[in-house]
């Protein structure tokens, strides 16, 4: 079923799809209580009868909930605020094993990550502001320099608002748009950091690929209740990332992302971007 909302923040309509799961609990659950009430008030024999069957529609109920909780709980919206939580080594095993499945063009494989984790992050995260603060301008291994035009620009824009909306920053706060800007290059805290690079020659062929393997990867992650913020902002100082992973120069950092369970309580992960319909995107044809 799919239910429409608005977006508190952009004022866009979004949809959302209930998994029909959840609307056949609640559908049991409702019928139950009916069922429930009726029985009460024709005699109290009905009543015991179906008190058994009460409990087990209550149960189904309780369950339809908390399956929502977890279908909305682990959705993969970008998450910016983290426990200090890391995920553990065997599932981030399993993980990136899963993950190898992605299809590439030619089976090629293009992708090689590196995920950084404890101090070798902290480590990292040094390197990159120094960097950062250095006010050299960026220097990307590949073509980030893309200026959106039209409806592109339109929603590049929206999407900064509901972002900086949610965190109470107003579109003139110039100081408080860069403070924010800058949590990118300290990885929002987050307890892991991926980058994912291939090589350079690969160029649009290989940022296909790779762009599969990403959201694969990511969709796997929120399986296990995993956030995380797909960052163009960590391709923009490649040179002391390189440094500190040993990168080849053939090699360059695509994007990065940063990962690991959300701060449920942090207002900034309630951000929602909205979605233009599907007639805007996909075309039936026959
Ligand atoms: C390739 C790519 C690069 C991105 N770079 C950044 C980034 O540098 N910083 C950031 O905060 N979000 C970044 N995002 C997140 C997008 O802004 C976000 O996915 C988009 O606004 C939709 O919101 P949602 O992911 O919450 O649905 C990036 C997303 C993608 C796919």
């Amino acid at each position: 079923m799919v239910q429409k909302y608005d977006c508190t923040h952009c004022g866009h309509t979004t949809t959302i799809t209930l998994p029909s799961s959840i609307l056949f609990n609640l559908f049991v659950g409702i019928s139950g209580i009916a069922v429930f009430i009726y029985g009460c008030l024709k005699n109290k024999a009905f009543f015991i009868l179906l008190s058994s069957d009460i409990l087990s529609t209550l149960a189904a109920v309780f369950l339809g909930f908390l399956f929502t909780l977890y279908v909305f709980g682990s959705s993969i919206v970008s998450i910016i605020a983290f426990l200090d939580k890391p995920v553990p080594e065997e599932i981030l095993k399993k993980i990136f094993t899963a993950a190898q499945l992605a299809p590439s063009n030619c089976n090629v494989q293009p992708w090689q990550v590196y995920v950084v984790s404890g101090s070798q992050k902290d480590a990292l995260k040094d390197k990159l502001t120094e960097a950062l603060m250095s006010g050299n301008p960026p220097n990307p291994d590949f073509d980030w320099g893309i200026r959106y035009e039209g409806i592109h620009r339109d929603r590049q824009f929206e999407s900064a608002n509901v972002l900086y909306g949610s965190m109470g920053i107003e579109r003139s706060d110039k100081e408080s748009r860069m403070t924010a800007l800058i949590r990118n290059w300290t990885f929002f805290d987050a307890p892991h950091v991926l980058f994912f690079t291939m090589e350079k020659y690969l160029n649009i062929m290989g940022a296909v690929d790779m762009g599969i393997y990403a959201q694969t990867l990511t969709l796997l992650m929120s399986e296990k209740g995993i956030g995380r913020c797909f960052q163009g902002a960590l391709g923009q100082f490649p040179d002391p990332v390189k440094a500190f992973l040993n990168i080849p120069d053939g090699r360059g950092i695509l994007f990065g992302m940063s990962f690991g369970y959300a701060d449920e309580k942090a207002v900034v992960n309630t951000a929602r971007t909205g979605r233009v319909p599907i007639d805007t995107s996909v075309v039936f044809s026959g």
